[in-house]
């Protein structure tokens, strides 16, 4: 099955809407991806009829529930190919799953003197979570730095990992650059030292078949709403025998196995992290996601966005002055760009005008313009539902804005 995006569209209502009275063309994937119908379907149909709070009531939709959703847990499990369901915590979506493991497991392994190793293209969320544990604790945050087409630099890498190295954390995709970092190799070079590692995969499950077993990772966390699903959810894995010893990140009602006054016992996992009601409705939502994906399947959804992602990155060579931030030998979906001497902010204002949803600015990604000495970058990014016709319009976009400024 090769992916036919025009008739994939159709399962997408947001996308025959226009915008400034011309059909939406949607490049901002990267930010959020549209919902298909099948995934708002799923919300409706658990608040419809089955809206319970699970794992504490006797009665019968409080079980129907509980069953939906760690049905849902054994759904993203086998997805991501976890060994164990119990590895699968639902939490708010990436930014949490990266705190959740900055705070637990610094607060357990990590002390004053003792290094954390996150990389020169981190977002945000990868970065500050880090930086607050290490000035808790006391302890040093350190960079692996990376050239100019976007990619690390592997023998800083080798030289960064030292025996104070408690942890690497870094991403899979970069959301500003497109680069996909080679994590088994970074991976196997941290464990000949016993170092565990994070992946932050916000951009690469909605992009690429994810293994965790296969790469070896010890903790990868993603999002809901950056692959078909809904806001407001996401997930940490984690090998087990990590998260048994780690301590747990928010107290209250699920997590505990008893409580009294003089003290409390914590549950099992994976509740030990699920502290409080769980987004149920929207971790349904996310399965339903799951299974848009996996019904596609990712080699077919590789090959359709790698395909566009060649004819967009050709088509816009031939247009004058473009100035591309990231250009790694290893890259996906995203095309972060500079037009002329343009501002990023007044290219994605023209284009909006014209119906083009771009993302401007530095993308949550600070450093990353540092180092490239810019304010920000147009980001253009990919999805499923994207066609070549979309990437036409995004060039004939273009080219009125290089007219308007001359
Ligand atoms: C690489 C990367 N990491 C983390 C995040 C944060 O994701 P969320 O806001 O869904 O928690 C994003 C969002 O853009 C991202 O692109």
């Amino acid at each position: 099955m090769t992916i036919q995006a025009d008739s994939i569209r159709k399962a997408f209502p947001i996308l025959s809407r226009t915008v400034n009275k011309r059909p939406l063309v949607y490049f901002d994937n990267a930010a959020t991806t549209q919902k298909p119908q099948v995934v708002m379907d799923r919300l409706m149909h658990y608040y419809s009829y089955e809206n319970s709070n699970i794992h504490r009531g006797a009665h019968f939709l409080s079980q129907q529930a509980t069953e939906a959703y760690e049905s849902a847990r054994a759904t993203i499990r086998a997805f991501i190919h976890a060994r164990h369901n119990h590895e699968v915590i639902f939490t708010r979506g990436t930014t949490e799953a990266i705190n959740l493991v900055a705070y637990s497991y610094t607060k357990k392994f990590v002390k004053p003197g003792d290094e954390v190793l996150i990389s020169a293209m981190e977002h945000h969320s990868n970065i500050v979570p880090w930086q607050i544990a290490c000035q808790e604790l006391n302890a040093r945050l350190k960079v692996i730095p990376m050239n100019e087409r976007g990619e690390l630099d592997m023998e800083a890498y080798a030289k960064l990992l030292t025996g104070k190295t408690r942890i690497v954390a870094l991403t899979h995709v970069s959301n500003a650059l497109g680069t996909v970092n080679p994590l088994k190799e970074i991976i196997r070079q941290a464990h000949n030292m016993d170092i565990p590692v994070l992946i932050d995969g916000a951009q690469a499950i909605p992009h690429m078949a994810v293994d965790v077993q296969d790469l070896d990772c010890d903790f990868y966390c993603f999002s809901g709403h950056k692959m078909y699903g809904p806001m407001g959810v996401g997930v940490l894995y984690g090998k087990e025998e990590w998260l048994n010893q780690m301590p747990p990140y928010q107290g209250g009602g699920e997590m505990i196995r008893e409580v009294t006054f003089s003290g409390t016992t914590y549950n099992e996992l994976p509740f030990k992290f699920e502290a409080g009601t769980p987004n149920v409705a929207d971790v349904l939502g996310m399965e339903s996601a799951v299974k848009f994906i996996s019904h596609l399947g990712h080699e077919h959804i590789a090959a359709h966005e790698n395909a566009l992602l060649e004819y967009a990155l050709s088509q816009m060579e031939q247009l004058d002055q473009i100035r591309f931030i990231g250009t790694a030998s290893q890259r996906t979906s995203v095309i972060s760009f500079l037009f002329k001497d343009i501002h990023p902010y007044d290219t994605g204002t023209i284009l909006d005008k014209l119906g083009v949803a771009v993302r401007t600015g530095h993308h949550c990604a600070q450093p990353i313009m540092d180092f490239f000495e810019i304010p920000g970058t147009v980001r253009v990014s990919l999805a499923i539902y994207n066609t070549k016709k979309e990437v036409d319009i995004l060039i004939e976009a273009l080219k009125k804005v290089r007219e308007m400024f001359g």
